[in-house]
């Protein structure tokens, strides 16, 4: 039986549409599905939107719709988007299917028949015009932080989760579990908030309607987080503990942005401690990106549209682009000078006029049939071991989601692969009909070299991966065993590739 992974990202809100900060996130998660899936992996990679709460319920006043109509209208967006990014998500979970809202009012039950649900009451700032909770520490002299207008302290009746019950299990369960919370500067500022002291938690509202009602008590609806967290459980069939949730629960990884962070990493471990569920097995935040220097935000109108870059550059380079720019767990600046200069450089330059040199060289010494490779030189059995020796790093890097150093890494071979022609001069070995088979195993050696690349590349630029290796003759799907050496066999058929991307004016048109 296949070994079974679980990957996640955030379910993202519906009031927004998507830019490449979502983009990010599932992109990440992504090239981890494909890579897992090489290797022979069963993956479940899960994403979808989170559809209720006041934020929800307010934008969808404001565009004159209900809450619902804006959702399905959003949530098609993504999921387009998804699709022109090539994602190969297993499930789609929207928090307003039935599924979902079966499992979160279970949750809910569960955790409030053991006595860590309890009703209570909810006392702080109130702006009633924003309709807006806030502590006294975030009021500005006692004003809405948001709004500047005056605030009142209002009592609310809330269903409470007891989670300072769980501070000190939260604390060794972290202890004990190093590689919980990533990167590790995230997760000491966790341990520093938990040690501060865990409150016990509102998890129910009664100011608006648009959330999953409280079983039992339906003038609350639950809190939009607590509803949240529990997709990732709910679209693997919770409460019904066999199936999906018997083999992919707890995650191996949860993917989110930096900014929900203590959602994932305290409130969300407690609530599973609570209802006696496993805690996922790692979180990894990354950092956010900017947009030429600036905070991406609707009113400075510099939000970056994926759609639009993707119809420009291409869904590859985008992918590219994203994770080879920035190492993951940084922030980082979006530029379109930046994005143009690795497509040129990286992708055009070095990528593809590899490929194109060397199969036009094939073509033209051998009529485009691989030749059987003859004795090995000092300088092909370098270039093989590099080869191979990429392959165990792509796979540490990767468990670490180092995803710029893995195509660091991969590109190191690309490079060597340059050089490893340059060395060998194939065209003055073509010249003497003595080096005949010395030639043929320069071909052999570049081509193959080139195949486990486009291997590897399968999980960060599935289209191009797919073209190269047809190129290189290759018809079946990518797998675990096709990673080592020697693959291609003589006789195989390679035909000259054209530019698989080709050259883009600096100026970006
Ligand atoms: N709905 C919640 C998540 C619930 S998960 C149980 C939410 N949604 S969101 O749509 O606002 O954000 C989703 C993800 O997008 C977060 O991981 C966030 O970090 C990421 N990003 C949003 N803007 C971003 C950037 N500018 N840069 C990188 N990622 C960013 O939060």
């Amino acid at each position: 039986m296949k070994p079974a992974f679980y990957v996640t990202t955030p379910i993202y809100y519906v009031n927004d549409v998507p830019h490449i900060g979502h983009a990010y996130t599932t992109l990440a998660a992504d090239v981890l599905a494909r890579y897992k899936r090489l290797k022979g992996f069963d993956v479940f990679f899960l994403t979808g939107t989170d559809e209720h709460g006041q934020k929800v319920e307010k934008a969808a006043n404001a565009a004159g719709e209900t809450p619902l109509e804006l959702a399905d209208r959003v949530m098609k967006r993504f999921q387009a988007l998804w699709d022109k990014l090539n994602i190969s998500n297993t499930d789609f979970i929207r928090t307003t299917q039935e599924r979902h809202k079966k499992g979160v009012a279970t949750l809910f039950e569960r955790v409030l028949e053991k006595g860590d649900i309890y009703l209570g009451e909810y006392e702080d700032w109130y702006c009633t015009p924003c309709e807006t909770f806030w502590t006294e520490t975030q009021l500005i002299d006692f004003k809405c932080p948001d709004c500047n207008r005056p605030t009142e302290k209002l009592k609310e009746e809330s269903y409470f989760f007891r989670m300072s019950k769980y501070q000190d299990q939260l604390l060794a369960y972290i202890e004990a579990n190093p590689d919980f919370i990533q990167p590790k500067s995230r997760k000491n500022e966790i341990l520093s908030f938990i040690k501060e002291g865990l409150r016990d938690l509102s998890v129910s509202r009664t100011t608006f309607q648009w959330g999953i009602p409280v079983p039992g008590n339906d003038k609350h609806v639950v809190y939009v987080w607590f509803d949240a967290l529990a997709n990732y459980i709910t679209a693997l069939g919770y409460p019904d503990e066999t199936g999906n949730f018997g083999k992919f629960w707890p995650a191996d990884v949860q993917l989110i942005g930096k900014d929900i962070l203590r959602f994932h990493a305290v409130y969300w471990p407690t609530f599973l401690m609570a209802a006696g569920l496993p805690i996922p097995k790692r979180l990894f935040a990354h950092g956010w990106w900017t947009v030429e220097g600036q905070k991406m935000s609707k009113s400075l109108q510099n939000v970056v549209e994926p759609n639009m870059l993707i119809d420009k550059y291409g869904a590859d380079a985008v992918r590219y682009f994203l994770l080879r720019e920035v190492p993951f767990g940084l922030d980082g600046d979006f530029s379109h000078t930046a994005l143009i200069h690795r497509i040129n450089s990286d992708l055009a330059n070095d990528l593809g006029n590899l490929l194109n040199r060397s199969t036009a060289m094939l073509g033209k010494y051998f009529d485009g049939v691989l030749p059987e490779p003859g004795e090995e030189t000092a300088l092909d059995a370098a270039y093989r071991e590099k080869t191979s020796a990429m392959v165990v790093q792509v796979d540490a890097l990767l468990e670490d989601l180092a995803f710029s150093k893995t195509l660091q890494a991969i590109w190191e071979v690309i490079s060597a692969g340059n050089k490893y022609i340059d060395e060998t001069a194939p065209w003055t070995l073509a010249k003497d009909p003595a080096q005949k088979e010395r030639l043929g195993t320069v071909m052999y050696y570049m081509l193959e070299s080139q195949r486990i690349v486009y291997f590897l590349l399968s999980a960060f630029m599935p289209k191009t991966s797919e073209k190269g290796l047809g190129y290189l003759g290759w018809t079946t799907a990518p797998d675990d065993q096709g990673l080592a050496w020697g693959g291609l066999k003589a006789g195989t058929v390679i035909t000259k590739a054209e530019a698989l991307f080709p050259r883009i004016d600096e100026k970006g048109e």
